[in-house]
């Protein structure tokens, strides 16, 4: 039998379909509690959607260690070969808003909680394993840039252009973005990168630099810019839907979890600034090696309570995992938890889906709006002598050595550094079909700007990264602005 429909506070509800009138035809009366509550909650159905990366899906799933990595780190869930830890996953466009579709030109977000014995992990990265800007003080203007103006309300490829032509280091991140791998076929035949350097510590202290590779198990798909258009139009869930059925059905989506190690020694004098998000670690001088496996294998019940509460935060870390000197993480460490209390509140720790499953959060942090694990009667001030939790006093990650002056400094120039190098190394790896779609996907885009000096500042950088790079681009996009004219 189904239960009995009732009001919020549990009383049986008499008529669902007729709202309480002062008699036939009459006014509305206020007194009918389930048409006021029912209105009233309605109104307040959505929340503010993510600042970026506001469409997006999610799965549950685990993380199984395959390989030894003890020698590197000492956090208890990789401790072990065969070890499973439960995860969450959302994928996410960044552009769009909460109803975009999915199948655009757009990195894919790749944010994972590893919900560990020593507390949740979150590795908040991304589809590619580089982004457009170094420094965080520039994330809010470059994402103005990508989003509807302030006066037309409309994506404008003027801004988005003019952005870069005063963002030379986006340059590696655009040749990434406008070639196949920019619009996915869907959110399982993508790899997943950390993006970041990182900090493992081991046991006995050590500490390496580490970046993270989740290398897709159903290979790598792409849609070009036609099919790309049509699907959105047709299906704008169609990465939802792919991810959803194929989890319904049974088709578990996997990813094998690599690293790259770079012992602490070696970064002052690698080639590269290890610490810059627009750098790769070519393979050949930093190779993978295999960590372990992700496997998706269920669907969220409730997509709201699992895929929109979720709170993914680069700040979460457990003991032997670390932060980075790279700047953007460091503004990342603060912009995330600070998005979570205005979007879901100071008490968004304690939802299902954020807090931690394999171990609990014992804390003297109290109160705030909807607080559901108030602390009961325990002392909420430490230190105490009522036995309350209290400091490990062992060091979660490595000391980090610094010197020199506070200031606004550029990132460190190591030897192989400039703005280009690594976009021209990305181009000269596509084969020529794939170097032919790279052309005529950024020459639709800059050849749409309206304004010649963008196209003239923008133009150079593609020169300085390949001199065929420069020349087909530049071909291919005057040849496209006279046709306009
Ligand atoms: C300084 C640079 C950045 C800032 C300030 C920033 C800030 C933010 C903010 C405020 C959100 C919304 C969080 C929420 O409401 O839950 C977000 C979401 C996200 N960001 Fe960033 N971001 C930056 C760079 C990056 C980079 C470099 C990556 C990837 C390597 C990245 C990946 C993501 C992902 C995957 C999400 C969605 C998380 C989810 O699924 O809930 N972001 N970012």
């Amino acid at each position: 039998m189904s239960k009995i429909l009732t009001t919020e506070s549990g009383a049986p509800v008499a008529d669902n379909q007729n709202s309480a009138q002062a008699g036939i035809g009459g006014p509305v009366l206020i007194q009918d509690q389930q048409l006021i509550e029912k209105l009233a909650r309605f109104n307040r159905e959505r929340i503010p959607e993510r600042i970026v990366h506001a469409r997006g899906s999610g799965a549950h799933g685990y993380f199984e260690v395959t390989d030894d990595v003890t020698g590197f780190t000492r956090a208890a869930f990789l401790n072990t070969v065969g070890k499973r830890t439960d995860v969450f996953l959302r994928f996410s466009t960044v552009a769009g808003n909460l109803g975009a579709a999915d199948a655009v030109r757009d990195p894919r977000g790749f944010a994972l909680k590893f919900y560990t014995e020593e507390g949740n992990y979150d590795l908040v990265g991304n589809n590619t394993p580089v982004f457009f800007i170094k420094d965080p003080i520039k994330f809010p203007d470059f994402i103005h840039s990508q989003k509807r103006d302030p006066f037309t309300g409309m994506g404008e490829a003027d801004n988005v252009w003019d952005y870069w032509s005063y963002s030379p280091e986006s340059l590696h991140q655009i040749t990434w973005l406008f070639g196949d791998r920019g619009i996915p076929a869907s959110y399982r035949h993508m790899n997943g990168y950390g993006s970041h350097t990182y900090q493992w510590v081991a046991e006995d202290g050590s500490a390496y630099w580490v970046k993270y590779h989740f290398k897709t198990n159903q290979g790598i798909r792409c849609l070009d810019a036609g099919q790309a258009a049509e699907l959105a139009g047709q299906d704008p869930d169609s990465h939802q839907r792919d991810l959803h059925q194929a989890i319904e059905r049974g088709i578990f989506p996997s990813w094998t979890v690599y690293v790259q190690l770079m012992p602490v020694a070696d970064a002052p004098d690698y080639k590269f600034n290890p610490f810059d998000l627009t750098k790769v670690w070519p393979h050949a001088d930093y190779p993978l090696q295999r960590v372990g496996r992700l496997v998706l294998n269920r669907n969220p019940d409730n997509v709201f309570a699992e895929v929109e509460q979720a709170a993914f935060s680069p700040n979460n870390f457990v003991p032997g995992i670390g932060a980075s000197p790279d700047k953007m993480l460091q503004g990342r460490l603060f912009a995330y938890a600070d998005a979570h209390r205005y979007r879901l509140g100071v008490n968004h720790t304690q939802l299902a889906i954020n807090a931690p499953k394999a171990t609990e959060a014992n804390n003297y942090g109290r109160d705030g709006y909807s607080a559901v694990n108030a602390g009961g009667r325990a002392k909420n001030y430490e230190p105490n002598s009522y036995d309350g939790p209290r400091q490990t006093d062992a060091p979660l990650a490595a000391p980090t050595a610094v010197a020199g002056w506070t200031g606004t400094h550029s990132a460190a120039q190591h030897a192989k550094d400039d703005d280009f190098f690594q976009a021209g190394e990305l181009f000269r790896l596509m084969s020529e079909s794939e170097q032919e779609r790279l052309i005529a996907n950024l020459a639709g885009s800059i050849g749409s700007v309206s304004r010649d000096d963008v196209v003239e500042r923008v133009l150079p950088f593609f020169h300085a990264a390949d001199a065929d790079y420069g020349r087909r681009l530049e071909a291919a996009v005057i040849a496209l602005r006279a046709e306009a004219e």
